[in-house]
């Protein structure tokens, strides 16, 4: 029997969903805490079987009691913090995107220096980074200067500094990671959710439109759920945070790589810029970390059109193209 046990906030996210999936494949005791109660993402990843082995708590990041409860109650030793309102969600919304962004990763930092948790592994992204005319040519380091053009790349921003100031005043560790554009299984929102739904409509062979066409590093959910497994597992002494890297990919080229697979796939674009890099370096992280998760993209997009296909039943699946 483990005496670990892994608290994953957001887990019925994207990359939460992903993170249980592969815990619970390896036998782990992994507590959910999520303000939301839809499984349509783990449903897809993980048997009614095995979801019996999680821990559910329903619960809002938000509210530090209701955090520190969740740490205490069930002994928690291993923390990856990826709850979060997208884009789309904290410019609708600013003050709650602050609270559950923001205020919610104080909450975690508080949580684990009130349960002697030493280490934490929690969500940023490259929307810390502001877009590629900020910077010299080429990707950008993990050390460039942030520059975010999204409220929500701001309260990022702000989390990578609660961060170096819990190491500073408390040395409780952590590594941020800081994903671009992840799709997979269970990718249905976010501004960069596109590419992710053009794979499931090629999958149930329905027309879409992706709304924007500059270029984005793809990195595949199951990948970046397991370089946050690693994140969470081997601390480092500091407060890092980290590039994926991954290679970037226009519209035009995502859809050819769709096309590889469903070569009838009815897929268009828009031409629309995104406010954030187009490349970001990872030779940080490879400094640090002995693993890194790179499956190829054209594996990542076969099995994900793949996956999608058995589930092409899934009624939840057809409302994520129709919206
Ligand atoms: N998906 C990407 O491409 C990407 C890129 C960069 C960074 N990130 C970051 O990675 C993390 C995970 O992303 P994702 O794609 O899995 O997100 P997601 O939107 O799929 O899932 C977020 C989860 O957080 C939960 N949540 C929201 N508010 C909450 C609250 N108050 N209390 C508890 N739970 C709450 C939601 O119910 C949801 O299940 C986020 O922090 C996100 O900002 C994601």
């Amino acid at each position: 029997m483990t005496d670990k046990t892994y608290i994953i906030t957001g887990a019925l996210g994207c990359i939460g969903a992903w993170s249980m999936h592969h815990l619970i494949k390896r036998g782990e005791r992994v507590v959910s805490f999520d303000v939301g109660d839809s499984s349509h993402r783990l449903d897809l990843l993980l048997t009614p079987e095995e979801q019996k082995h999680i821990i559910f708590v329903k619960a809002d990041l938000s509210d530090a009691a209701q955090v520190l409860a969740a740490f205490k109650k069930h002994r928690i030793t291993h923390v990856l913090h990826l709850a979060a309102l997208q884009v789309p969600f904290c410019r609708a919304d600013p003050v709650r995107g602050a609270q559950v962004n923001v205020v919610g990763t104080v909450n975690i930092f508080e949580a684990a220096r009130q349960s002697n948790i030493a280490h934490i592994a929690y969500a940023s992204s490259i929307a810390v980074y502001g877009p590629p005319s900020d910077y010299p040519p080429g990707a950008i380091q993990h050390d460039a200067l942030p520059a975010p053009r999204t409220i929500y790349g701001v309260y990022k921003q702000a989390n990578e500094g609660t961060g170096r100031i819990y190491w500073q005043d408390h040395q409780i560790s952590s590594t941020a990671l800081r994903p671009h554009t992840v799709y997979g299984i269970g990718r249905d929102q976010g501004l960069t959710s596109d590419p992710t739904k053009a794979m499931l409509a090629a999958a149930l062979g329905k027309p879409f439109q992706l709304n924007f066409n500059s270029p984005v590093q793809l990195q595949w959910a199951s990948d970046v759920a397991l370089q946050f497994i690693a994140a969470a597992e081997q601390p480092l002494a500091g407060a890092y945070a980290f590039n994926l890297g991954g290679q970037a990919y226009g519209a035009a080229q995502i859809i050819d790589m769709i096309r590889l697979i469903k070569p009838a796939a009815q897929l268009t674009f828009v031409e629309r810029t995104l406010p954030f890099p187009e490349s970001t370096a990872d030779s940080a992280l490879r400094q640090h970390f002995q693993t890194i998760y790179a499956t190829p993209i054209e594996e990542g997009v076969a099995q994900t059109i793949q996956h999608f296909e058995r589930f092409s039943h899934d009624e939840r699946l057809q409302k994520v193209i129709n919206g």
